[in-house]
């Protein structure tokens, strides 16, 4: 207790604290052991007086640890992750994804739920009639060897202590710190054990952060922390004023992604699933174009693939019960679209 309040008192000051010390706070609160006030109160130090690199890469390595990494190395391709800091109609996952897989990259994404204002690419996924997104592992990794990708829940055991530390976040008002996200999004994806990471990080109105200075520095951060653990991380700063494509939802961007994989769609979502699945490939060490996996349909191939190996029927995605068109009072060209808004 002692040793909690002194640790707090060096944080509000804006000292640093020692590997040792940020470990023990991780994985004893991750037990349960430190009372969730004078967590908070840590928390609401480090929003103020930020964590330094050095800090930071303790404090992620021990929210790694709080739970199990996952052993990739049965997988014979190279693998890569990829993680979009989430906006409105962000569909890139569901087609970078098998892009990579079709150019021979493996990509065993975990993904999750909803955030806030952001759709979640599992809810998405989830329309997709019998589509499952809670595997096994041995079955994810069998799906991943044979089709090239896989994207599936992460599990409560990958970074533990992220979950118990971001619902405090929540309460405390201490989500948007940069070195807290940095940390909460790199856990689990260092926890899932990739070979390299690729990190679409969005700024705009419909993204978390607005202002593109903030968005540089997590992307910075996030792109340290990964190498500094020993992953290849890349990470592109994309726009988020304005929804991503023109359908926001769960069946409506499965069907948009479809439409680019099959060389047609709207040219925003192709030209960041383009920039994302190029990152993804070259940090796998795949010379390869993006293009060539849409243009020969293997990028479509291998979605239709991994949505059948996971249950899946892509043939009875329902429709929207509900339609309204909503016409125009008068005529003239949509300027803008606010994503927030929508
Ligand atoms: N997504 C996460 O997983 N954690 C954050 O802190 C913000 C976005």
């Amino acid at each position: 207790m002692t040793e909690m309040v002194e640790l707090i008192a060096a944080k509000r000051d804006g000292r640093r604290l020692s590997d040792e010390d940020v470990s023990w706070f991780v994985s004893a609160y991750s037990r349960g052991e430190i009372p969730d006030e004078q967590a908070a109160a840590l928390l609401m130090a480090i929003f103020f007086r930020g964590l330094d690199r050095s800090e930071l890469a303790a404090w992620t390595t021990a929210m790694v640890r709080s739970g199990r990494r996952l052993d990739l190395s049965r997988i014979s391709r190279p693998t890569v992750d990829k993680h979009s800091s989430g906006g409105v109609g962000d569909k890139v996952s569901l087609v970078a994804a098998p892009i990579a897989a079709a150019l021979g990259a493996a990509v065993p994404k975990l993904s999750g739920r909803a955030l806030g204002h952001t759709g979640g690419t599992l809810d998405k996924l989830a329309a997709i009639p019998g589509f499952r997104t809670e595997l096994a592992i041995d079955e994810m990794l069998d799906i991943v060897e044979r089709v090239g990708c896989v994207i599936c829940s992460a599990g409560g055991d990958l970074a533990p202590a992220d979950k118990r530390l971001y619902d405090l976040r929540n309460a405390t008002a201490t989500v948007e710190s940069l070195p807290l996200m940095a940390s909460s999004i790199m856990s689990k994806k260092l926890a899932g054990g990739a070979g390299a990471i690729v990190l679409d990080v969005k700024v705009g109105s419909g993204a978390f952060l607005t202002d593109p200075d903030q968005a540089r520095i997590l992307a910075r951060t996030m792109v340290d922390l990964g190498c500094d653990a020993g992953v290849p991380t890349a990470a592109v700063l994309t726009a988020m004023d304005a929804p991503l494509g023109r359908a926001a939802g769960n069946a409506v961007e499965v069907r948009e992604a479809l439409e680019v994989l099959r060389g047609g769609g709207p040219k925003d979502v192709i030209e960041v699933a383009r920039a994302v699945s190029a990152q993804m490939l070259a940090l796998a060490g795949i010379a390869a174009d993006p293009d060539d996996a849409i243009a020969s349909g293997a990028a479509l191939r291998a979605f239709e693939a991994m949505v059948e190996a996971q249950g899946g029927d892509l043939g009875s995605l329902p429709e929207a019960p509900h339609r309204r068109t909503l016409p125009a009072p008068r005529s003239g060209v949509v300027g803008r679209i606010d994503a927030r808004a929508v």
